[in-house]
């Protein structure tokens, strides 16, 4: 393609489409390495008016584009084919935030800006940006709006979702749509805005936002406890609602095998208990919100009635950072046991304990030995399912039962009127299990969605929905 990279050369400057392999080998790989690709090559546009301009070239020669912001998606949207036929977009040097507005709550952010980046500009402001996940310190505005990623304030706040206002969208064609409006209301015909969210990037390329922000939370109250099953989990979630109202904003389950796995990461367990199950709760409030006594009573009432086996409350940030890495550390510990057959699986929250009591046995059946990494987010009904090889398999041996032990999973989610895919989308990883569990109506709907804006088929091909 000698014409396409020189026109691109001449639309982004030389040294924003990289070509030599060293220097494009960290967009072509996830971040765990378990999805590869070789780009044609690595556009870094620095604006909205240059992201057009290259995906207009891209269009008019017929070659594809997979968009790419912090590379830490976990089903391998952001990373290409193997056959050098894709251009990787990276937003990373579209990094500004245009505008702050504290008294009409937003925030106008490039896609670039890393979501920590989003907190703290809020922060400073005197505001709360809600949204946090794990990866915060790498993940963009742009592949949380893509991934409509979840976190651990899901259940105060709603998803990546609930948090956009407005969008600045460069299309497959190259045109730029301009929805960066920060109204609460409008019901000017269809939610075009919403339609680009949780696309993974096969609609087009998210090049900003508006998004809401919340008043401050300075008051904090978190606590680690001992619990007795799951189904205590699930029966905890509208007690603590009771006591907090949505003061609630974090109900986190990790299991005993996940823990071993931070523990060993050097995290400290604060509670000396022999549970299988354990949970993070945190409630926060305004400035002289009195969370420590709602939490305080709230657990001693779950105490009473068998909920909770023990607890135990942060006296100090320090301590409340501590308890927060015993559940935010698992997915990087789990690393250390090398490749994981990771699954995102959300049921009603009623059905939880149904779901890990049919799951231990059949996993067990398909593959004695294996090692299931369960936690997630409880009281969205969202755990990630995550499974470790058994210690006598090698990693390549492991792997080859990955699609069985994926349809036991996704079948027994399916069968609790669940979803395989709660908050980590679908790249090219789970696109075609997504399409099985859905209707033909469905599925054509979609078809007609992705028909209708990127009629080439050049946007992200093969991801969220499979090629045909
Ligand atoms: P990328 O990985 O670069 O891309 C993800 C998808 O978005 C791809 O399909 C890509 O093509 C598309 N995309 C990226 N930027 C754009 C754009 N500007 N326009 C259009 N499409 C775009 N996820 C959760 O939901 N909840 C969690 O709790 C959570 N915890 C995590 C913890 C860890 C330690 C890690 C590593 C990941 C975690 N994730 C979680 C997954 C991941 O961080 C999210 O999916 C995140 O939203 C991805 O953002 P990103 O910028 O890295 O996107
Ligand atoms: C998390 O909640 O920690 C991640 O979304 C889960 C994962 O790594 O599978
Ligand atoms: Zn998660």
């Amino acid at each position: 393609m000698p014409d396409l990279l020189t026109d691109l050369r001449a639309a982004l400057g030389d040294e924003h489409v990289l070509t030599a392999e060293a220097n494009t080998a960290a967009y072509a790989v996830d971040w765990r390495g378990a999805y590869r690709g070789t780009p044609l090559a690595v556009l870094r546009p620095g604006s909205t008016d240059e992201v057009a301009a290259a995906v207009r070239l891209a269009n008019d020669a017929g070659v594809a584009i997979v968009p790419q912001g912090g590379n830490t998606g976990m089903c391998g949207g952001a990373v290409p084919t193997d056959d050098g036929s894709q251009l990787v977009l990276s937003l990373g040097r579209m990094r500004r935030v245009r505008e702050v507005d504290a008294e009409g709550g937003t925030i106008t952010v490039e896609a670039g800006v890393v979501l920590a980046e989003v907190q703290e500009a809020a922060a400073e402001a005197g505001r709360l940006f809600p949204v946090s996940l794990g990866s915060e310190g790498s993940c963009t505005v742009g592949g949380t709006i893509a991934t409509n990623a979840g976190g651990t304030a899901v259940l105060r706040y709603g998803m990546m979702r609930s948090q956009v206002l407005g969008l600045e969208v460069v299309l497959p064609d190259g045109r730029v749509w301009d929805g960066l409006r920060s109204l609460r209301k409008d019901n000017t015909g269809y939610d075009l805005t919403q339609l680009f969210i949780g696309a993974e990037g096969t609609l087009g390329v998210v090049t900003a936002a508006v998004l809401t922000l919340q008043p401050a939370t300075p008051a904090r109250a978190t606590a680690w406890v001992a619990l007795p099953s799951v189904a205590a989990a699930a029966t905890l979630l509208p007690l603590l609602r009771d006591h907090a109202a949505d003061r609630l904003t974090t109900w986190e389950l990790v299991s005993r095998p996940a823990l071993e796995l931070v523990l060993a990461a050097g995290v400290t367990n604060p509670l000396d208990s022999t549970a299988e199950w354990f949970g993070l709760v945190e409630l926060a409030g305004p400035a002289g919100a009195d969370v420590d006594a709602d939490l305080e009573r709230a657990l001693g009432d779950a105490v009473e009635k068998d909920l909770v086996l023990d607890a135990a409350i942060a006296g100090s940030p320090a301590q409340r950072a501590g308890l927060w890495a015993l559940r935010e550390r698992v997915s990087e510990a789990q690393e250390s046991l090398g490749p994981t057959v990771k699954h995102d699986v959300s049921v009603p929250i009623s059905s939880l304990d149904d779901l890990v009591a049919r799951l231990g046995p059949a996993l067990e059946e398909a593959l004695p030995g294996i090692r299931p990494i369960v936690y997630g987010h409880v009281g969205d009904g969202n755990l990630h399912y995550n499974l470790s090889r058994p210690p006598s398999l090698e990693p390549e041996d492991f792997l080859v039962h990955a699609v069985e032990l994926s349809r036991i999973v996704h079948d027994t989610t399916a069968a609790l009127d669940g979803s395989i895919s709660a908050e980590h989308g679908l790249g090219s990883g789970k696109a075609a299990a997504a399409a099985a569990y859905k209707s033909d109506v469905e599925v054509d709907l979609m078809r007609a969605v992705k028909a209708a804006l990127d009629p080439a088929g050049l946007m992200n091909p093969g991801k969220v929905l499979p090629l045909q």
